[in-house]
């Protein structure tokens, strides 16, 4: 791997091999999704405490300050939406305005089982092509649609191992019940997707935490962080799973003491 590529995943990957994600990509298909109708609201007070943040350029352009200290892992794939053929996404920013917005990543969702998995997984593949060119990294996210459902090891250990094989450095996916198999099959290093907003703060720090523990390097997470009410103390509880080793429980209480201070 180049110097340049080995570099912008340094941007993205700490010292510690761990990285705290913060995904606020979610409008590129579903529109002004609950708490990032004002992007620049909820995610500037967020930044510091990201090692990236995921978004699209539009986000990035209109709402985040050129004097931030977060890398950039822009989403390059869409092109779809909420109500109509979700899986249907292409590349739709080009690697020229990547480099122009010094993105240490370029992010792309492959859809394993549609009937557009051969478009995605080509696309993906052509997006390595091109990240290679330019020592680009390329983060492949195993999207499941609306179909929660298909978030078991079976299938995301297909999904994660495809997105590897045809050149990931990063694969973004989701914790399920033996995520040890899905780990064990991807020879590159993976983040978790939160998902859809769990039921309490313990319920994020639990799935952090075990994802950690089963070997993920990282999250890449969204939901769970700003359309929670304190986003500020669950990021800080979450960096300190992911970079601490703290345990849910140490997270929590370290959650609890920050929000009682806001
Ligand atoms: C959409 C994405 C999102 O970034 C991803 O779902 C992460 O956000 P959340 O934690 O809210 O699930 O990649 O395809």
């Amino acid at each position: 791997m180049d110097w340049g590529q080995r570099n912008r995943l340094y941007q993205i990957i700490k010292s510690d091999g761990r990285t705290v994600m913060l995904a606020v990509d979610h409008g590129y298909f579903q529109g002004p999704t609950y708490r990032i109708e004002n992007p620049k609201k909820t995610i500037e007070p967020l930044l510091p405490f990201a090692d990236a943040v995921m978004l699209t350029r539009g986000v990035l352009r209109s709402s985040i300050t050129h004097e931030t200290n977060t890398s950039i892992v822009l989403r390059v794939s869409g092109g779809n939406s909420i109500v109509g053929q979700l899986a249907n996404e292409e590349i739709i920013t080009s690697i020229r305005d990547a480099i122009r917005l010094n993105a240490s990543a370029i992010a792309i969702s492959i859809y394993v089982g549609t009937e557009f998995e051969h478009q995605t997984l080509t696309c993906l593949a052509k997006l390595v092509d091109e990240g290679q060119d330019y020592g680009i990294p390329v983060i492949a996210v195993t999207a499941v649609g609306k179909e929660l459902e298909k978030r078991e090891a079976r299938y995301l250990a297909l999904c994660c191992r495809i997105a590897a094989e045809l050149g990931a450095s990063i694969v973004k996916t989701y914790y399920c019940e033996d995520f040890t198999k899905v780990v064990e099959g991807c020879p590159v290093p993976l983040v978790i997707a939160g998902g859809p907003k769990l039921e309490t703060e313990m319920d994020i720090f639990n799935l952090v935490y075990d994802a950690i523990d089963a070997g993920a390097i990282g999250v890449d997470m969204g939901r769970n962080i700003w359309q929670n009410d304190h986003p500020i103390a669950v990021i800080k509880a979450i960096r300190s799973i992911v970079h601490e080793n703290a345990t849910a429980k140490e997270a929590y209480e370290l959650f609890l003491k920050i929000k009682n201070n806001q």
